[in-house]
């Protein structure tokens, strides 16, 4: 069974209050709690969350050498953290890139991402959906 990790980074353990007209109504740990029923027997799926950047790369460093798939939203760390960059850059497990919202067609700042050329792939822009569908990829890929 494939051993995925979802890895939030600031902000959105706020999700289902913070901007609900962004970000959506739903928390994270409901829509786990989706996924999680949605992918047993098939996904090995475990779920994290850290406002703190140094907290984040540890994390990244711990499971980043044996799980075979990090789906990350590093929210604002993503225009901003070379450090988180240079991190998945280090590791060997692949990286997908998720952002719930359509971070182009926001403010300039968010249209760039010192993440994504060192991530196999981005998904942007469909909501909380976004997760569920990295997953998929993984599943099929
Ligand atoms: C976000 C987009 C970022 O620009 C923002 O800082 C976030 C959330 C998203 O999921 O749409 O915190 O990553």
């Amino acid at each position: 069974m494939k051993k995925i990790y979802i890895i939030n980074g600031p902000n959105l353990n706020l999700l289902g209050r913070r901007q609900p007209e962004v970000y959506g109504y739903q928390t994270f740990e409901d829509y786990f709690k989706i996924l999680q029923k949605k992918f047993e027997n098939k996904v090995e799926l475990h779920y994290f969350q850290s406002n703190s950047e140094g907290v984040l790369l540890d994390k990244i460093h711990e499971i980043g050498f044996s799980a075979d798939a990090i789906i990350l939203n590093a929210g604002a760390y993503t225009h901003t953290s070379i450090a988180i960059a240079d991190g998945i850059a280090g590791v060997t497990t692949p990286v997908i890139e998720v952002h719930i919202s359509n971070v182009h067609a926001r403010e300039s700042f968010r249209h760039h991402s010192h993440l994504s050329r060192v991530c196999k792939g981005i998904i942007v822009g469909f909501g909380i959906k976004g997760y569920d569908l990295a997953i998929e990829f993984f599943l099929i890929g």
